[in-house]
Formats: C-alpha cells, structure tokens, sequence
C-alpha cells in the first residue's frame, strides 16, 4: 500500500515540499505519497492524520513548538530537535512515535556539500534569534566553529540563546563590525522584503548565506551582501532541500539525491 507523507503548517498551500519529495520518490522508487495538510492546530490534524494510517509529517510555521510537546508526550524527541524544543519532522510506525529537526543538518548540507564552504575553524555570525536560528545552532556548533556569534535586533533573545548554547556570544545588529569568515541569515525580515539591518563592513569579504529564499532571483539580503562586498552569497532553497533529503532518509532509510533539484525548482 502506497504510505501517504504530509507538510503541516498554517499557509501551506505555496510549499514546495510536495515537488520535493514527489521528486525523491521517483528517483528512489520508493511507494509514497506526499500532500500538504493545511491545519489550524496541531494536535486535532495530527491525530487524524495518523489515525487514518498517515506515516510521517513534515511541520512548518507556526507549529514546530507544538509538534515537540506532540511528540514528548506520545514518543522520542531526537538530537538537534531536543536541543532546539522543535521538532520539523515526525515518523509514526505502529505505536512508535518519532521527532527529529532536520533543519540544522539540512543547513550544513548545504554550505560544507553543496557550496564547499567549511564551518570548522570560522569566525561564523548567525543573524536572528527565533525559532528558525534555534534549530540550526546545535548542528552548528557541532561543526565545530573557530567563533560562533548571534546576533539579534532584540539583544536580550541573543543572550538568552547564549545562555542556552555554550559557545555562543550574544550581540546586538548594530555593534557587529568587520572579521567573520561566515554571515548566516536567520532572520524573517526577508518575508516582508527587507533584510537585518548591519553596516557593510560585516559581511566585508564573507560568505553570506541567506536562510530565506526565493524562486525568482536573488533574496533582498543575498544583493545587498553582494553589493556590500561580500565574496559570494546563497539562499536557502538548498537548505530546504537537504532538510527534506534528511527527513526523506528518516522515514524511509534511503538518501534520495538533490543534485540539480534546486535549478529545477526554480525553472
Ligand atoms: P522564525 O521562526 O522565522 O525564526 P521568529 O521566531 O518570529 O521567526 O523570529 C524572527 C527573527 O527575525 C527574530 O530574531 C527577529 O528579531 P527580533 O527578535 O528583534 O524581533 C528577526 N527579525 C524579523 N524582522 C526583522 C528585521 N526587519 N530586522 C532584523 N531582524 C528581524
């Protein structure tokens, strides 16, 4: 019987998820298939989707908190994901309940892989400090980064993910100056079209690396690091991607392949 996947979340309706992951069963030959399940709890649409024999589901906004008190209070909350209190990925077999955060994994994949940008021994600068930036510092650190700054509009959500991260500094947007290896952006500004306010001497040079990203063109942060005099930039889309290759292997213990899906996507 073909084992039926979801993403949740609250929009959905403009995920790329289903594209994804159709393109990963085809290439994998795996018996799946993969919709999207527009809710407006959590926990109601998770019962049914699973009660009516649903496998695994990918979560987005706004529910990643509420899938990590889903999970804890039926099953196994893994690694990152415990670490980050969000779980973006949940596997059902049977009466096992799994969930995992495939973000952080999905992060590296794409900068040390795909992009050939190192993160061992870097002066890294992580911009943001929600639920997004959460989720990736673990895998981060693991990594294992020469520096590893967060910096926040909100000063005070920085500091509280030092305090919660041992090798993170805290700073606020504005004091940041010159010398990092690697800029992250973690922020949601791009959702409204705009970008972290920081002086251009910061990405002066740098890698920078936009979480967010687009189909048609460049992300308001990847043109202004660039006209910044940043060295190169990239957006999110292969982020997207490799977390869902990651959540593709938990559930069915198979790595499906990415090359080339990003340039397809954005045809
Ligand atoms: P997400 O789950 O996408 O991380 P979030 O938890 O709401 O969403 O966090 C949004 C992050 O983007 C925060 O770090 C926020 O900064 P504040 O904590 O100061 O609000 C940051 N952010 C959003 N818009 C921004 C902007 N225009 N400039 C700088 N930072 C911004």
């Amino acid at each position: 019987m073909t084992d039926r996947y979801a993403v949740i979340g609250n929009p959905v309706g403009h995920s790329l998820s289903p594209r994804i992951h159709a393109h990963f069963a085809a290439a994998t030959g795996e018996d799946l298939a993969y919709g999207t399940l527009p809710a407006e709890a959590f926990g109601a649409a998770a019962e049914r989707f699973f009660g009516g024999g649903g496998r695994g589901l990918n979560v987005t906004l706004p529910f990643k908190l509420d899938a990590f008190e889903w999970v804890t209070a039926r099953g196994t909350v893994h690694g990152a994901a415990r670490d980050a209190g969000a779980v973006n990925t949940v596997a059902v077999s049977g009466e096992r309940v799994d969930g995992y955060n495939t973000d952080g994994v999905g992060l590296l994949r794409d900068l040390e892989h795909n992009l050939g940008v190192g993160i061992a021994g870097r002066r890294v600068l992580v911009l943001g400090a929600g639920g997004a930036v959460q989720g990736v510092l673990g895998p981060l650190l693991d990594a294992g980064p020469g520096r590893l700054t967060v910096a926040n509009r909100t000063v005070s959500k920085a500091e509280g993910l030092a305090a919660a991260f041992s090798g993170v500094q805290a700073a606020g947007l504005a004091e940041l100056d010159a010398g990092y290896d690697v800029v992250i952006n973690g922020t949601s500004a791009g959702v409204g079209g705009g970008r972290p306010g920081i002086q251009a001497e910061v990405v002066d040079g740098a890698f920078c690396y936009d979480m967010f990203y687009t189909l048609d063109g460049e992300t308001p942060f990847c043109r202004w690091c660039v006209a910044s005099g940043a060295a190169r930039a990239a957006d999110g889309l292969g982020m997207l991607i490799e977390q869902a290759a990651e959540s593709f292997f938990l559930w069915r213990g198979v790595h499906p392949p990415t090359r080339g899906l990003a340039r397809s996507l954005a045809a």
